[in-house]
């Protein structure tokens, strides 16, 4: 790790013993050989020259729908739309003057790249940002209107962060890692010295925080725990990037295969070896989101804020319905209520809740600890979306929420029968409805429904199959979500025909190197393609591919290199395509 000139974090953490792993529900935060050295690196964090103190606001549906107080860390107000600036600030403060007159390097898709650009901006210092040649245009742009220099390189992070080490090299600058750096750990930590200013800790239950290389969750953790042990903290990946959880059963950081991009902010293949240390000695536990449940989060920070968060940005709210969820109607001992502190907290916070606003109002001393729900904080981390995602967003969201399901349901091909299939459904709204001829015997419907509740789902699958129809739930699968249902129709006379779904980086050219790729050596007798501005394109390819040539065929997909699953076998394939 590069710290500059003034590796005192370095010293700081020489002379402190490491606390032990066990869990920190009766540590008092200050242990015999102090508080953690991060507490101190956190008040003296410099951010406020760039980021803003974000505001702490109360949640009322969602704090109506999960029975506790929900507050949400508007993080997705400041200047660049994510925390990201606060680490990338105090990093670039610290630099001395010969540093300075170096320059910054960093490599990133998106939020660190604008927090650098912003805070060497302010500081008048040079910064070039190495972003992959995948990153959409509008980050690209934002970057450069921040006077950065901006060099595109590679197909993903770990290319685009190579590069930036050679550039390091070549050119003596400093390089601004995205989180594992202690200066970078204590900006985002000031997160939670705010949250603590802003509310009575002694009133909250958990605090929420997504997770990539767990910069942010590794400085607020520090925070929390040397001043409210009995906090949880609770880190929230996606279930298909969970860096942090493995690392944590492993005991050490542990580095993934491949992960999902779609919250492309929590996208980081390996913990850093920092923060993992803090993490591992803080982090209460991880809880896993998928992202059609991330989708869902992010309606349900629209409905209450009228903002639209990243997916990155709204995992920790995912995380906490789950926690919700789960832990219904357990009450833990808080304080009556995390009331503001003082008048103008009062001004500037978000008051927990009636109980807590009636404290406060009355001036009422300090509140006695019962055995009810604590307030839920969830940090809304970031807002860089790109327009285009929305759609599949909105698609998605529904059935994150278990507020739809999609089955496949096959019925008589006769007179009557498409009618008696509906009366079956009865009265329920139908969010999407596919009717393909199948054979002269048989018809398939790939019918979508509003359910008013998730346990619906299994008693609408029942009420159709005891009709007689053979049905199947395609509410979980991936398939059929992303492709199938764009394309029903009829099965083609394809012969030796096999179905995969393949992602590949997204750029401008990219689906027509991908056909290079595949090559003409097999006919494609299936294609699916759908842009949803991501930085991978997903496609689902049917490929002829005769008894003799298979074992070549295989060898040559592997030869290819792009992430693929084989959907051959899949239901909605063997149903509509
Ligand atoms: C919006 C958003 N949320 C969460 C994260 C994860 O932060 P960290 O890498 O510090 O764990 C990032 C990282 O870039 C992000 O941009």
């Amino acid at each position: 790790m590069n710290l500059g000139s003034e590796s005192t974090f370095e010293v700081v953490r020489a002379e402190q013993p490491r606390r032990s792993c066990a869990k920190v529900d009766s540590d008092p935060g200050f242990s015999d050989s102090g508080p953690d050295p991060y507490v101190e690196r956190i008040l003296k964090a410099s951010v406020y020259d760039v980021a803003i103190e974000s505001p702490l606001n109360p949640a009322p549906r969602l704090s109506r729908r999960l029975g506790a107080e929900v507050l949400l860390k508007r993080e997705d107000l400041q200047p660049v739309h994510s925390f990201k600036l606060r680490g990338a600030a105090n990093r670039i403060a610290a630099l001395s003057a010969e540093e300075a007159r170096q320059g910054v390097v960093c490599a990133s898709a998106g939020n660190h790249a604008q927090g650098v650009a912003l805070a060497a901006q302010r500081r008048g210092i040079a910064a070039v940002v190495v972003m992959p040649v995948t990153t959409p245009r509008i980050k690209v742009e934002a970057v450069r209107e921040l006077e950065a220099e901006v060099v595109l390189h590679g197909d993903d992070f770990d290319q685009a962060c190579a590069r930036a080490r050679e550039l390091e090299r070549a050119r003596g600058m400093i390089f601004v890692h995205p989180f594992d750096d202690p200066w970078v750990i204590a900006g985002q930590g000031t997160v939670a010295m705010e949250i603590l200013r802003q509310c009575d800790g002694a009133g909250i239950e958990a605090v929420f925080v997504p997770v990539g290389g767990g910069g942010l969750i590794a400085g607020m953790s520090a925070w929390i725990k040397a001043l409210h042990p009995h906090i949880k903290v609770i880190g929230v990946e996606p279930d298909d990037a969970p860096t942090l959880e493995r690392a944590l059963a492993a005991g050490k950081p542990v580095r993934l295969g491949r992960v999902g991009a779609f919250a492309d902010g929590a996208a980081v293949r390996e913990v850093g070896r920092e923060t993992f240390a803090l993490a591992r000695r803080y982090v209460d536990e991880v809880i896993l989101v998928g992202a059609d449940e991330t989708c869902a989060a992010i309606q349900d920070l629209f409905e209450e804020t009228r903002a639209i968060a990243e997916p990155a940005g709204a995992l920790a709210v995912a995380g906490m319905k789950r926690y919700a969820a789960r832990s219904a109607g357990v009450g833990v001992a808080v304080a009556a209520a995390a009331a503001p502190t003082g008048a103008a907290a009062a001004r500037r916070a978000a008051p927990v809740g009636a109980a807590a606003a009636a404290t406060a109002d009355s001036g009422a001393g300090p509140a006695t600890p019962v055995n009810r729900r604590g307030a839920l904080v969830a940090v809304v981390s970031g807002a860089n979306l790109n327009f285009d995602r929305l759609r599949h967003v909105a698609e998605r969201a529904d059935l994150g929420a278990r507020r739809e399901a999609v089955f496949a349901v096959e019925i008589p091909e006769r007179p009557g029968s498409f009618l008696r299939f509906c009366e079956v459904i009865g009265r329920r709204a139908v969010t999407e409805f596919n009717y393909r001829y199948a054979d002269p015997a048989r018809a398939h419907i790939f019918v979508g429904l509003a359910l008013a509740d998730p346990s619906e789902r299994e008693a609408v699958r029942a009420a159709i199959a005891a009709s007689g129809c053979p049905v199947t739930d395609l509410s979980d699968n991936e398939m059929a979500k992303l492709h199938v249902r764009y394309m029903v129709g009829g099965r083609a006379p394809a012969a030796d025909e096999r179905v995969f779904r393949f992602e590949f980086p997204e750029r401008p050219g990219a689906l027509l190197e991908f056909l290079g790729a595949v090559g003409g050596r097999w006919n494609i007798s299936l294609f699916h393609y759908r842009n949803h501005g991501a930085d991978r394109g997903r496609v689902l390819a049917g490929i002829q591919v005769d008894a003799e040539s298979a074992a070549e065929f295989d060898a040559h997909l592997e030869a290819l290199g792009f992430p693929y699953v084989e959907e051959t076998g899949n239901p909605a394939y063997r149903a509509f395509l």
